[in-house]
């Protein structure tokens, strides 16, 4: 990855992200980032979790040349981590995903679009260009809506689609109810929607005629809580890319996704966000990676905060990660500048990371570097 940092003043440690994001933009896109479900114990937990594992490094290695990419199905990861996909980044900044898109191109970290996107995944593409790209599905109450969003992201050059299963209701946020706030209720997210062939011929009256419908019927189609495995074989019959399920938790639902032919899966709670209550990202990985024996790369995500949060992952068994908030910290700040800076700095601290624990790869990194604590 070159170096595109910039001279912008912003902070390295997650603390004072968090807290610079916090005084750029309004309190209510901020409490919508920066939340959690119910009580946040489960968003409290993705972090401290990290805390149960020490790494125990070996020494005089030559660690001189190094490299910490890997791949997963065709896709390089160039740092061993890309972005997760996060919806409705309009309301953190202007130029939303478009920002998050560039400044991931910029690096060849690859970027997971989301369905609930402030710009269709058309526009997303076209600022990627031929960086990595995937795609993140909310499998639609409507069949033909949620195959046209797959064709269309097949078209657009995206080379594999990340099914999120963890949010069959959306979790139960608080902070943002206490604020009397739903990015949706305020049209965000559509992009996708309205840009699409089927939803269109779906309403009834022209979509600029009567917004609120138009909302309604999104948030109405949004998620389908009668979802199950036997669906998959709708989406696998369907296209030929990828599929990867984003949500799992239990060893058992990883024992599934092999059965049913998933491609990958990515060990999440969805950064603490829907299940409160629920067992932290890292905690669920070792009996994921048992149970899928190396069969499928696994993905992690929630509470990946910075390089030796990356090795303790993958020594648990991940083959990538993804980050979440701190990309999007970086975009409240500045913008594509702000999440540059994030990915930059991040990636120095992987490599720094590896080359103290004694690896000159991400190969190289296994369970026999860690000890619980
Ligand atoms: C503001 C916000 C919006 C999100 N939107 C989506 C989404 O549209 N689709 C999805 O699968 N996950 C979504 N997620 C979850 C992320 O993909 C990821 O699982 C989570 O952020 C990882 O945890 P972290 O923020 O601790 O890194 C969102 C997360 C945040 C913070």
């Amino acid at each position: 990855m070159s170096n595109l940092l910039s001279n912008i003043e912003m902070p390295y440690s997650y603390s004072l992200l968090e807290k610079l994001a916090s005084e750029s933009i309004e309190i209510n896109p901020f409490t919508y980032v920066n939340s959690g479900a119910g009580g946040e114990l489960t968003l409290r937990a993705n972090e401290n979790a990290f805390e149960n594992w020490s790494i125990v490094p070996t020494v005089l290695n030559d660690v001189s040349a190094r490299d910490s990419a890997v791949t997963v199905l065709g896709t390089v990861f160039p740092s061993a981590f890309g972005l997760a996909p996060v919806g409705v980044q309009g309301i953190f900044h202007s130029e939303g995903e478009l920002a998050s898109a560039r400044a991931a191109a910029s690096l060849g970290v690859p970027y997971i679009a989301s369905t609930l996107s402030t710009f269709s995944l058309e526009e997303i593409a076209k600022v990627s260009g031929d960086s990595p790209k995937w795609f993140q599905l909310y499998w639609s109450k409507d069949i033909e809506i949620t195959l046209s969003m797959v064709d269309r992201a097949e078209a657009a050059g995206y080379s594999a689609i990340v099914i999120t299963v963890d949010t069959a209701l959306l979790g139960n946020r608080e902070r943002d109810l206490n604020n009397n706030y739903s990015p949706f209720m305020l049209g965000k997210g559509s992009a996708n929607y309205l840009h699409d062939p089927v939803f269109q011929s779906r309403l009834a009256t022209a979509t600029h005629k009567d917004e609120s419908a138009t909302i309604k019927k999104i948030i109405d189609i949004m998620f389908t809580p009668s979802l199950s495995w036997d669906d998959l074989r709708t989406i696998k019959s369907h296209t030929s890319l990828p599929i990867l399920i984003k949500g799992i938790l239990h060893e058992d639902d990883a024992r599934k996704a092999l059965h049913y032919g998933v491609d990958g899966i990515i060990v999440s709670n969805h950064g603490g966000r829907q299940l409160d209550g629920c067992i932290a990202s890292l905690e669920a990985l070792p009996n994921v990676a048992d149970a899928i024996q190396g069969e499928i790369p696994i993905l992690m995500d929630s509470g990946i905060r910075r390089g030796a949060d990356v090795i303790k992952a993958k020594a648990l068994g991940a083959t990538a990660v993804l980050i979440g908030r701190p990309y999007i910290y970086g975009l409240a700040i500045a913008g594509e500048k702000g999440v540059s800076h994030v990915l930059n700095s991040l990636n120095k601290d992987i490599d720094i990371s590896l080359a103290l624990t004694g690896k000159t790869s991400m190969e190289m990194v296994n369970r026999s570097i860690l000890r619980r604590n």
